[in-house]
């Protein structure tokens, strides 16, 4: 038996977002055109969530035409040619294709050279994870730039009739490319999931069960509301303190705060009980966009960037949170 030891494999120094870009469907829905079938009002839905409307896909607005639209878009910022992107990571739970991922098709689209290409599920906490990795694989040297997506097409798994999910949910996508960098640009991720709370966000039914029946019908997504609020609201301000700690700083060093956009309550509860200074810029997209799940961070930094509330530069908490339970958190460096 030889005793030569396999050769050591390092990556760069440090890794950093160097692009940002995103996808909102066409369609444009009021909070008016979803109240009659669940008996409910705009000024109920503003109150409890701050949402006033969000986007809903068209036939032709699929999983991943959105993902490659917003790819294209954070790949034309980094200034990266696809041809150099050697890892897609697509984080989204509304594939409806059992396998394979989506995240080879969206490469071949966007015409990558072959890179290693995977989907990630973890809900609403799946671009953080997908960022977290791919900082991760940067710094080891198992891809040089990595895209990240975070998409979703949610309105595939809503009960329309459904009073605690019909107003939330929208669909849209948004994408990082993760590449080298000479500072710091993604701090270290605090994540983990609480499996004990699996039943709070999940499929109505197994598909198994769905086929098996008389009259299939989609397994609609449901969520114990009330819990997941709770949950959220005071267990991830204490994840975000972490994150923050982790990377060095104290909440006085942040410029932005873009948390998963699932409730605007919830994200002024975690803002109170971490103690974000007043000059911290908060991320609100939730009003126009409603809950879009994976995408819902990278679209919300991305209407910040837009409104000129986020600068090149600026150091951003985020924290994401949903089923299984699912949680991540990093501080990264605006592109
Ligand atoms: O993205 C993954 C993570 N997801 C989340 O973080 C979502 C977390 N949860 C939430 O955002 C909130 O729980 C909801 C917005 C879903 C609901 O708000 P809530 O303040 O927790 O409402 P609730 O379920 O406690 O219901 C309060 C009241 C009830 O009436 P009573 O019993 O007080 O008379 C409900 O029947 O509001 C009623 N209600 C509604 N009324 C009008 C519940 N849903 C509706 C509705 N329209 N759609």
């Amino acid at each position: 038996m030889s005793a030569r030891p396999l050769a050591a494999q390092t990556g760069a120094a440090h890794a950093a977002i160097l692009g940002l870009g995103a996808y909102r469907p066409a369609r444009v829905v009021p909070n008016a055109e979803v109240v009659e079938a669940i008996d409910s009002s705009d000024e109920w839905i503003q109150q409890r969530s701050g949402i006033k409307e969000r986007r809903f896909a068209s036939p032709e607005e699929t999983v991943q035409m959105m993902s490659v639209a917003a790819s294209r878009r954070a790949l034309e910022h980094a200034g990266i040619d696809p041809r150099q992107v050697d890892g897609v990571i697509v984080a989204t739970v509304s594939h409806f294709m059992q396998l394979p991922a989506v995240a080879p098709l969206v490469a071949t689209e966007l015409g990558c050279e072959q890179p290693v290409a995977f989907d990630v599920s973890a809900a609403c906490a799946g671009f953080c994870h997908g960022v977290a990795l791919a900082a991760d694989m940067v710094r080891a040297g198992s891809a040089r730039h990595v895209l990240v997506v975070g998409v979703e097409r949610l309105t595939d798994m809503l009960d329309r009739t459904d009073r605690g999910t019909a107003f939330i949910f929208g669909d849209g996508a948004g994408a990082v490319v993760v590449g080298p960098s000479e500072t710091p640009g993604i701090g270290p991720v605090v994540w983990g999931s609480d499996g004990e709370q699996y039943d709070l966000i999940r499929s109505r039914d197994d598909w198994r069960d769905v086929m098996a029946a008389e009259t299939p019908v989609t397994p609609h997504l449901v969520m114990q509301g009330s819990a997941v609020f709770r949950w959220a609201s005071f267990t991830m301000a204490k994840i975000g303190l972490q994150a923050i700690d982790r990377a060095g700083l104290t909440v006085d060093d942040l410029d932005l705060f873009v948390p998963h956009q699932a409730n605007m309550r919830i994200t002024d509860a975690m803002a109170r009980a971490m103690k974000l200074p007043a000059g911290v810029r908060i991320a609100r997209d939730i009003a126009e966009q409603g809950n879009t799940s994976a995408a819902s961070i990278p679209l919300a930094l991305q209407r910040m960037v837009d409104d000129g509330e986020a600068r090149s530069g600026d150091r951003a908490l985020l924290i994401a949170f949903g089923a299984g339970l699912a949680y991540a958190a990093q501080v990264v460096v605006v592109p």
